[in-house]
């Protein structure tokens, strides 16, 4: 069953991911999200401050849904909900992070990449995946071809989406959203340009609508 929070994340159909070094940032950052017409933050572990990030955007951002990213451990996981996060993404199948969630309830978007990975995933009852790294593995070539034996997953491709290619992922019946690093531009988290990055959301937003 699909929660509420997902329906939210796939009704937009883009997960911006966000990578802080300094959880200070985290509101002001969050709120450009929210500003920039899209409300989700995929949090990384990938600095010191993504716990402090989660849990200042979760406490403090009206209206948006934080998750953790880049979890390669159930501590990761455990640590990320208790500081707010409300779902969990996975660069890799991993099947004990996988589980924890399931026992727990808590949304998890695993990486797969491949049908060995997608069948585990699916052998816990998730229907939605994150594929990761997309363009590397072949991208809507291999999606198109995932989506004949595994016709009840859908899939969240990220690594190498971008502005010029994010509407042909999206087109996909077997898509249901799109994640990276495009709708949060490195160089913009590091000057600080929050309405840069409203801005950016915006133009992403308008561009999926058409
Ligand atoms: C991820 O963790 O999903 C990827 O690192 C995103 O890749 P990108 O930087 O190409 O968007």
């Amino acid at each position: 069953m699909i929660s509420e929070n997902m329906k939210t994340i796939f009704d937009i159909g883009l997960v911006p991911l966000i990578v802080l070094d300094d959880a200070a940032d985290a509101v002001d950052f969050g709120n450009a999200l929210v500003k920039g017409g899209i409300p989700i933050a995929e949090v990384t572990f990938r600095t010191a401050a993504c716990l402090d990030s989660i849990r200042a955007m979760a406490q403090q951002v009206q209206g948006i849904i934080v998750g953790a990213g880049t979890v390669h451990t159930v501590q990761q996981a455990k640590d990320a909900v208790e500081a707010g996060a409300q779902f969990i993404v996975t660069p890799a199948f991993n099947p004990a992070v996988t589980e924890w969630c399931v026992m727990n309830h808590i949304d998890i978007l695993p990486g797969t990449v491949s049908p060995a990975d997608i069948e585990a995933a699916s052998a816990f009852g998730l229907e939605i995946c994150k594929f990761f790294p997309a363009a590397a593995y072949g991208g809507i070539t291999t999606l198109k071809a995932l989506s004949g034996p595994f016709a009840h997953i859908k899939f969240m491709p990220t690594g190498g989406v971008n502005f010029d290619n994010m509407n042909d992922y999206l087109d996909l019946p077997n898509v249901a959203a799109v994640g990276g690093s495009f709708m949060t531009p490195s160089d913009m988290v590091k000057n600080k340009d929050w309405d840069g990055i409203a801005a950016t959301c915006q133009k992403v937003f308008k561009h999926l609508l058409g």
